[in-house]
């Protein structure tokens, strides 16, 4: 059964019916059209559907859409934009950090993640930030070259 559901979603309040079993994920990509989150496992393994919730990176398909009531969600979307991409969104670009690009969005909200809590993160400490972050292209070598040089541009800032 739908029921109405009112969060904040990349800073536009959304007001919308959903239904109570749906994750937020669906809900981001099936009933908002957000669809830079992935869906990959659907059971909280791949990372592929990582966005922000109050601030906190979360597996979107692992969360209720209803209990994330009247959160402030932040999608790969809201992240930067095109005129002025977040750090770690360039960095990608700049190091060629992707391949097919699925698992892209997110691996880059885990390390702009990464980056809010520690700006001056260790190789070991990327790679540990995107331990749930599957991707079966990269080797993930550019990956973590692209978040530390975001976090040198961040810093320099
Ligand atoms: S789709 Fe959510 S963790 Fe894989
Ligand atoms: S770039 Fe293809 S899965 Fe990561």
């Amino acid at each position: 059964m739908k029921k109405p559901l009112q969060l904040t979603v990349n800073g536009e309040l959304r007001q919308i019916f959903v239904e109570t079993w749906y994750s937020l994920l669906d809900t981001l990509r099936d009933e908002l059209h957000l669809t830079g989150v992935k869906k990959g496992c659907d059971e909280g393994d791949c990372g592929a559907c990582t966005v922000f919730l109050d601030g906190k990176p979360v597996t979107s398909c692992m969360v209720l859409a209803h209990n994330a009531r009247n959160s402030n969600v932040t999608t790969i979307e809201g992240l930067g934009s095109v005129e002025a991409l977040h750090p770690v969104q360039q960095a990608f670009v700049d190091y060629g950090g992707l391949q097919c690009g699925f698992c892209i969005p997110g691996l880059i909200m885990s390390g702009a993640a990464l980056l809010d809590r520690n700006p001056d993160p260790t190789e070991e400490e990327v790679r540990i930030a995107i331990g749930g972050n599957l991707c079966r292209c990269t080797g993930y070598s550019k990956v973590v070259q692209a978040i530390l040089a975001a976090a040198e541009t961040a810093r320099s800032r």
